[in-house]
């Protein structure tokens, strides 16, 4: 299977109002409110990265991922079937919902809602605007998820979503990519399931580093410091949003070239910084994938 990149995200908050007030004033991102009731952020050119919609408790509504076209898409439906996973047709609700042609849904050995799609809408006459002062806004870099299903999360996504494995950590965490960026997603061995943090790619470190003094000034918790990961050496920071996940807010990172790149184990999480005051870290636990 042929997966191009991570396409949206859907995530469930408590309080949408408080979300979009933090995107704007914060994270610099802008944010419309549909007639649905959801907010739709917006990262790039296209429509929206991130939709957000309120209810009693957080959680992660859907994954969605994209494929070239609509052949590729019913070309993934016959693989997934082939493996013997059930896919459900999304509604043309659905599709309208995420500014898609068309999606088709399954559920990952995690229970996440996994969602495939081609054809959102790009929107490159309404360039991306950010609502403080910023460089820019580069996108939706990539998801980190708690998998309790670790090891055949990593055989689905590999098998037969033809993600490549980048790298990985103490064999409870693992990168994995879809195309040039060094990750478009990673799980951590979780004992539930978990939205960890989703990552906000800027356009240069002094956007990283405004939004940081902007969020540590306006008393947002700061859970990981400024620093440099070790491995796709993205420089950013992590802090708290309304919903209590985390956002990663970073610059920079490393592209692999398929032709050459081989999968390794790293023992160190980041060249600098990244200290975590809260203790709030990945929970690294014993091997439970080969
Ligand atoms: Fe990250």
């Amino acid at each position: 299977m042929d997966v191009r990149s991570l396409a949206y995200l859907g995530i469930a908050v408590p309080d949408v109002d408080e979300w979009h007030r933090f995107a704007t004033d914060v994270l610099g991102v802008p944010g419309e409110r549909g007639d649905d009731g959801v907010l739709r952020l917006r990262l790039d050119e296209r429509n929206h990265r991130v939709a957000l919609r309120t209810a009693a408790t957080s959680a992660l509504d859907y994954v969605g991922f994209d494929v070239a076209d609509d052949w590729a898409l019913d070309e993934a439906t016959e693989q997934l079937e082939k493996a013997g996973i059930t896919v459900t047709h999304g509604t043309q609700e659905e599709a309208d919902a995420r500014k898609v042609q068309r999606l088709v849904s399954f559920l990952d050995p995690n229970g996440y809602r996994v969602e495939l799609s081609h054809g959102q809408l790009w929107e490159v006459d309404r360039p991306v605007q950010p609502t403080r002062p910023l460089h820019g806004l580069r996108g939706l870099g990539h998801v980190v998820l708690g998998a309790p299903a670790l090891s055949e999360t990593i055989e689905l996504y590999v098998r037969v979503l033809g993600f490549r494995l980048t790298d990985y950590r103490s064999k409870s965490l693992y990168f994995l990519r879809c195309n040039a960026r060094h990750h478009s997603v990673a799980f951590a061995s979780t004992d539930r399931q978990m939205l960890h943090h989703f990552f906000i790619d800027v356009a240069t470190i002094d956007d990283v580093g405004w939004t940081y003094d902007l969020a540590r000034s306006a008393g947002h918790e700061i859970t990981a410091e400024l620093g440099r990961h070790a491995n796709d050496l993205a420089i950013s920071f992590y802090l708290r949003v309304p919903g209590g996940f985390q956002v990663e807010y970073g610059t920079g990172g490393l592209d692999v070239d398929d032709a050459t790149w081989v999968a390794h184990e790293f023992t160190v999480g980041d060249l600098w910084g990244h200290r975590r005051p809260t203790g709030d870290a990945i929970t690294v636990a014993p091997a439970t994938t080969k």
